[in-house]
């Protein structure tokens, strides 16, 4: 697979072909995440995600495994202090997941700095939703931008806050 295909054009995939993964292929996988750098295991998870994709597999992280986090340790016989932070799901994407529009990045100098961290200015983070992707933002109640929006569409909503009973729940059964 080509440079551009696997890390200019690779997408999360949500939606899978009904047909299981070869053995050969979730072994290349693998051998792949294995060798990893050891120290993170985010670090396996991206390089998994990375061979899985160079094989034509899609994949999706889901951070949503730390909610219900009791359901998890039972479903998954988690010993004490060891608490799932991301999933992984891999498999063939369906056509319509393969075609599908990439979704927005920020624009560049607001993630890559050079040498020295670099505070945005306030006319960039006005514009920093505002992309192609983003939509169009309609000022409602106290929320002044786009980012702000972003901030209350994801933290307000109930995943979230089952979220936070679920980490909650798990740094008191640490104590
Ligand atoms: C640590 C992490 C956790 C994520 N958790 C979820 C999740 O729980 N559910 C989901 O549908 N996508 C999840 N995603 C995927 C992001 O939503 C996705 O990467 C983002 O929307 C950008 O879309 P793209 O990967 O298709 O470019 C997660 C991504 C990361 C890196």
């Amino acid at each position: 697979m080509d440079f551009d295909t696997l890390f200019l054009r690779r997408k999360s995939v949500r939606a899978y072909e009904a047909r299981p993964v070869e053995e050969a292929v979730k072994r290349r996988v693998l051998d792949a995440t294995l060798r990893a750098p050891s120290a993170g295991a985010l670090i396996a998870a991206q390089t998994a995600a990375m061979a899985a994709e160079s094989l034509g597999l899609g994949s999706c992280y889901i951070g949503d495994i730390m909610e219900n986090w009791e359901i998890h340790r039972d479903l998954l016989s988690l010993p004490r202090y060891t608490f799932p932070i991301a999933m992984l799901c891999l498999g063939y994407p369906t056509r319509q997941q393969r075609e599908r529009q990439l979704t927005p990045r920020l624009p560049e100098p607001m993630v890559v700095m050079k040498n020295a961290y670099r505070r945005a200015s306030v006319a960039e983070l006005e514009t920093m939703y505002s992309g192609e992707g983003y939509g169009t933002f309609v000022p409602k109640n106290d929320i002044e931008n786009a980012a702000q929006a972003l901030y209350d569409r994801k933290f307000g909503a109930s995943f979230s806050e089952e979220m936070r009973r679920s980490v909650s729940s798990m740094l008191k059964d640490w104590s």
